[in-house]
């Protein structure tokens, strides 16, 4: 791939064949929770939970998109996209987890993948965006061993029915959420906070991984990789310090390294710290090689760095909590020049650029694909019958100008795909927070693109970016 240049108009353009896409996700998108079969996932039975979801809002209609995907996929070919990014729901392939597939399932997404090959859009497949079969779950979801195996077997009964349709294969989306937020912290479902089970949940995800990876290519499937949310960890203040030093290996191992490294190298990092690594016990002799397939591509979401500085865990300042790795002296910390979006995530375009970088470095020639990159943003539809998303239009300005320089300084990047197409169920903030660069009326289901649709369509089409003021 050549790296970057600036045309004659001052337009940064990015490499030919540059991959251009949107990203969206089952349960946050499709409606349907039992049509056709499917089987309850954890995140139907989650958000029908009291108290877990905002608003006590559920994925049970969410876009409708289980029956409007034609006119989904007709507003993607609109806007000149020739890639989508969308998730396979494992319960509606196996309403259980496990046995015979259900046809039916398969049938939905055989009509979506045509109906995307009609419009000349290729497919980016996710097989797990976290809405696990409830059936796994009741008997110990990611924290058992066997719901690696099952997943191998999802794995292999989804290629064999659509493998011929799907372009690539993305095995999870962001382990380390599922862990930390299913498993940890409660956040997610299935909202547990047991830091044995999510410790556990970590190894048999980067497992089933590695089975499924083996399962799609016994498939003959053509790409398959994984997707990971990737966090730059960045320092404030004196460089110097042993204290900020060490704080920020170890958020690093905790935030990246105990994904990045199983996969790339076959190994869970020495600096993690112990509460947060599986146990030795769980750990089988060739697992860290089953986990260490080789991947044709990784996937990289990014929405905010982690910043570290020096201060004092017993006496918080405004802006300040505690930092993970546990290092006195040591905090985490939102800085105050930087914007927020109202999902309180820092917004740091060069962040991006970091992390491209910084995996590229790690796993030479290994092609990167950003899976993820968007905002939240307060929108509405004004007077005109538009909405003018100005904040999500210089976000992804200044993300993709970060994302060219990434690959000027040798980052290794083959395509992008926004998150998100469509504003959509937002897990624990239900349809508080629009990510869309299509705004979606959730009473009517009329979808209006926004001024970033508009502005990533011209992206698309120019394979470049108008250069930014002042650059
Ligand atoms: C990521 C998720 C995605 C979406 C964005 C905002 O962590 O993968 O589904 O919710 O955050």
């Amino acid at each position: 791939m050549t790296g970057t240049a600036t045309d004659a108009d001052g337009a940064l353009e990015f490499p030919e064949g540059f991959i251009w896409g949107a990203s969206t996700a089952a349960y946050q998108i499709e409606g349907a929770p039992s049509a056709d079969g499917k089987g309850p996932s954890v995140w139907d039975t989650f958000s029908h939970t009291r108290g877990k979801v905002r608003g006590g809002d559920t994925g049970d209609i969410a876009c409708d998109s289980y029956h409007r995907y034609r006119e989904d996929v007709a507003l993607m070919a609109s806007m000149g996209l020739r890639n989508y990014r969308f998730s396979i729901s494992w319960p509606r392939v196996q309403p259980v987890g496990r046995g015979a597939a259900n046809q039916r399932g398969l049938d939905y997404y055989r009509a979506l993948l045509d109906e995307l090959a009609g419009h000349g859009i290729a497919a980016t497949a996710t097989l797990y965006h976290w809405d696990l079969p409830q059936e796994l779950q009741d008997v110990g979801g990611w924290a058992a061993r066997d719901t690696a195996e099952r997943f191998a077997e999802y794995a292999a009964l989804t290629a064999a029915a659509l493998g011929d349709r799907v372009t690539r294969w993305i095995t999870l989306n962001e382990p380390q959420v599922v862990s930390t937020n299913g498993y940890r912290n409660g956040d997610h479902a299935p909202g547990l906070r047991d830091a044995v089970a999510a410790s556990a949940a970590t190894h048999h995800l980067l497992l089933g991984h590695g089975l499924a990876t083996q399962a799609l290519r016994s498939a003959g499937v053509a790409e398959v990789g994984i997707t990971l949310d990737v966090h730059p960890v960045r320092v404030l203040g004196d460089a110097s310090s042993d204290a900020l030093a060490q704080g920020r290996l170890i958020t690093d191992a905790a935030a990246n390294g105990i994904y990045l490294e199983p996969l790339l190298h076959g190994r869970y990092p020495g600096h993690a710290p112990e509460a947060l690594l599986p146990p030795a016990s769980l750990i089988a002799d060739s697992d860290l090689e089953t986990i260490q397939q080789p991947l044709d591509f990784l996937g990289v979401n990014y929405y905010s760095p982690i910043f570290l500085r020096a201060g004092d865990p017993a006496d918080l300042r405004r802006n300040e909590n505690h930092a993970r790795c546990q290092v006195p002296g040591v905090v985490e910390y939102l800085p105050e020049h930087l914007e927020r979006t109202n999902m309180g995530w820092l917004v740091d375009p060069s962040g991006l650029h970091e992390i491209l970088v910084e995996v590229s470095r790690q796993a030479p020639g290994l092609p990167l694909y950003v899976t993820e990159n968007g905002r939240a943003a307060e929108d509405y539809v004004n007077p005109d019958g538009e909405v003018d998303d100005v904040e999500r239009v210089r976000y992804l300005h200044t993300h993709l100008e970060a994302a060219a320089r990434a690959i000027k300084d040798g980052a290794n990047l083959a395509g992008y795909f926004v998150w998100s197409l469509l504003d959509n169920f937002e897990w624990g903030w239900g349809y508080q927070k629009r990510f869309g660069i299509v705004f979606v009326d959730f009473g009517t289901q009329r979808r209006i693109p926004k001024s970033s649709a508009h502005f990533y369509s011209g992206v698309v089409r120019a394979n470049a970016i108008p250069l930014l003021p002042g650059s």
